[in-house]
This record gives structure tokens, C-alpha cells and sequence, in this order.
């Protein structure tokens, strides 16, 4: 499992971007990991395990039929599923829920976000290292693909390189280390030194991250990244949702082009149409007020975005090999 994680770069976790088209498109740009968004115990416990034969997906159902997590055979070697908890035994039982479908799971550890750390997830564990070594204990031990978490740093290093070695020792395949503090926002620059520091204290690879706005601009911008930190493995959130062809050793495209493959792939696998928006207004970023902009905000169905990017064609005919598809299988499995 150490090869997994190391000499590598990743998609890092999102919230509402790390869906299942920008993973499948950050792997076709070169990304070894793509991260799910962070999905949260309580609610994957709910969820069933449905394998949807028209997509050819894995997708895990909450009871208002919500598809809270959607994967397929293209990443399975390749996804890590990231949640929020703070609860030894839940995380068990979701990690559980969804081994046979992923690379990795990974709890979060770095959200500072009121919606996370309200329950004592993600930052607020930061706080509790007694409650992280029992939630990764009894993943490492209960579930069988490999486990990882992902941090921001602590007030002082010392401290951050213990914690990072308690973490170690549970048995974790690597960390993955925001070298930002709780209270920095994204724009603070962010500190090398303690990612470094960290990377040498532990035998495990650590995955940084935290360089998208000042560093890691392009795709060789990545190696000046593993050099500031002394580590063989990155993860990029905003520089890959921004232009996912980050990833790409040839070299950075044309955003309007990724955003036309974003869209195949949100078609392709009927990606609810409020997050393809959301998704491509972060591409259009000061573009959302021009008269593409306003068209993608106005648009309410994965039809109506394509027609802004001239993809009407590419849309009947995937809707139309779909329908046919779930014809098909209708009448086979039919009384
Ligand atoms: C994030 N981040 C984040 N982190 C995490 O562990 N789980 C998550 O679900 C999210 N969600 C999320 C959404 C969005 C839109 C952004 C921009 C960020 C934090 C992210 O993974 C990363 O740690 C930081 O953005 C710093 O890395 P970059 O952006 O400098 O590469």
C-alpha cells in the first residue's frame, strides 16, 4: 500500500466539486488519486449500495433517493473515499459500506467549516487525538483497503509532529497535510516548513497540500511544491478545480476546453444539474457574469447547460444511448 501513496498527485477533497465527473476528468488529465468530497457518516449509514446497470455505476442511495456517492469501474483502483465523522464504530460501518468500491478510505481531519466541525468532525478532531487514534484504529483494523487522514497543522511543530507520529503508528497507509492553521483562510500563504518538518519526523508518505494559490499554478509548478516540502506526493484542490489539466505533463489547455469535457462526462453520467453549475461557474470564476456565465446560471437541466457550450449534439445523442440502454434492460429483467 506504500506505493499507492507515494511519488504521487491527487485531487484533493471538495466539497461539491469532487464529484464523480471532475475525478473522472482530473484522471484523464494525469492524476494518479482523485478524493471524493467529504461525505458525512450519518448520512452514509442511511445509504443503500445500488449498482444502476444503465450508467454502469456504483451509486450509494440515501432514502429520498438522493445519490449521495457515485462511482464507477474507470477509478475504483483510483478513489478515495473521504468522510466526516467523529465516531469510531459509524466510521467502521461506512468505511465498511463502501471498501469494495474504492482505492483508499480518508477521514478529514481539516475542515474548519461550521458544518463539520459542529458534530466534533474534521478540525474539531484536531483538538481530540484520543478520538482520531480510535477512529483510524478501527478502520486500519476493520476494513480492508487502506486508510489515510487528512490534517491542517497545530499551533506549534513540535506538536504537529506528534500528532502526525501518534497517526503513524495507528496503522495509516499516509497523511495528507494542509500546511495551513485552523483559523488561516485559503489566501494565507501557506507554511512549507511544517510540512517539511512533518515529512521527515514519520516513514509514512505525506501528501501536501495547501499550494494552489501561490505556488502551484501549472503542472511544473507541482515539483517546485514536492521540493518546498520535501515530499514525493501533492494534492491539489483549488489549481485542479479551477483547470483540472493542472494534472497534465503536457502542459496546461484552454479552460473553456476542460470545461467541454467536464460537461461529456457530467452528460455521460447524469450528474445532477445544480452541481455541473456549480462546478462550471468555479471554472468560469470572473466569468460568471459574462453572457456565458449567465447562461450556465440560468440553465435548470444538464440539457439546457450544453446548449451554452454548443454540446446539444453530444447531449441527445448520450441521452439517447442511455434511453435505449435502459430500454434494454427493462424488457430482459421484465415479467
Ligand atoms: C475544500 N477543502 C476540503 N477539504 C477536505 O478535507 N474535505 C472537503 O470536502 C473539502 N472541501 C473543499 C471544497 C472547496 C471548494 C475547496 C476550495 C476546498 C480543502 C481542500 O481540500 C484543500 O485542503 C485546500 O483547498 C488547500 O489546498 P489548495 O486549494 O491550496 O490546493
Amino acid at each position: 500500500t506504500m506505493g499507492t501513496f507515494s511519488n504521487i498527485t491527487a485531487l484533493a477533497p471538495m466539497v461539491r466539486v469532487g464529484t464523480l465527473p471532475m475525478r473522472l476528468l482530473a484522471l484523464d488529465f494525469g492524476a494518479d488519486l482523485v478524493y471524493c468530497e467529504e461525505l458525512i457518516d450519518i448520512k452514509m449509514v442511511q445509504c443503500r449500495r445500488v449498482v444502476n446497470e444503465v450508467l454502469q455505476t456504483v451509486d450509494f442511495v440515501a432514502p429520498d433517493e438522493r445519490v449521495m456517492f457515485r462511482t464507477c469501474e474507470k477509478e475504483k483502483d483510483r478513489v478515495v473515499f473521504q468522510m466526516g465523522t467523529a465516531d469510531p464504530q459509524r466510521a467502521l460501518q461506512v468505511g465498511r459500506l463502501v471498501e469494495k468500491d474504492v482505492a483508499a478510505v480518508d477521514v478529514n481531519m481539516g475542515c474548519p467549516k461550521e458544518y463539520s466541525t459542529k458534530g466534533g468532525m474534521g478540525a474539531a478532531l484536531l483538538s481530540d487525538p484520543d478520538k482520531i487514534e480510535a477512529i483510524l484504529m478501527k478502520l486500519v483494523t476493520g476494513v480492508s483497503v487502506p486508510v489515510t487522514c487528512k490534517i491542517r497543522i497545530l499551533p506549534s511543530l513540535q506538536e504537529t509532529i506528534q500528532l502526525v507520529q501518534r497517526i503513524e503508528k495507528t496503522g495509516v497507509a499516509a497523511v495528507a497535510v494542509h500546511g495551513r492553521f485552523k483559523e488561516e483562510r485559503p489566501r494565507n500563504p501557506v507554511h512549507c516548513d511544517y510540512i517539511q518538518a512533518v515529512a521527515q519526523a514519520v516513514s509514512i508518505p505525506i501528501i501536501a497540500n495547501g499550494g494552489s494559490l501561490d505556488l502551484v499554478k501549472s503542472h511544473s509548478d507541482i515539483d517546485e511544491f514536492k521540493k518546498a516540502t520535501g515530499t514525493s506526493s501533492v494534492m491539489l484542490a483549488r489549481a485542479a478545480m479551477w483547470n483540472a489539466s493542472v494534472f497534465s505533463s503536457q502542459g496546461t489547455i484552454p479552460v473553456d476546453k476542460v470545461m467541454e469535457e467536464y460537461l461529456k462526462y457530467a452528460i455521460r453520467y447524469e450528474n445532477h444539474a445544480f452541481n455541473t453549475k456549480y462546478c462550471l461557474c468555479q471554472m468560469l470564476r470572473d466569468r460568471v457574469e459574462s453572457p456565458l456565465g449567465k447562461q450556465v446560471q440560468a440553465a435548470q437541466t444538464n440539457a439546457e447547460i450544453s446548449e451554452a457550450f454548443g454540446l446539444q449534439e453530444f447531449y441527445q445523442q448520450t441521452h439517447k444511448e442511455l434511453q435505449a440502454r435502459r430500454e434494454r434492460l427493462q424488457t430482459s429483467s421484465g415479467p
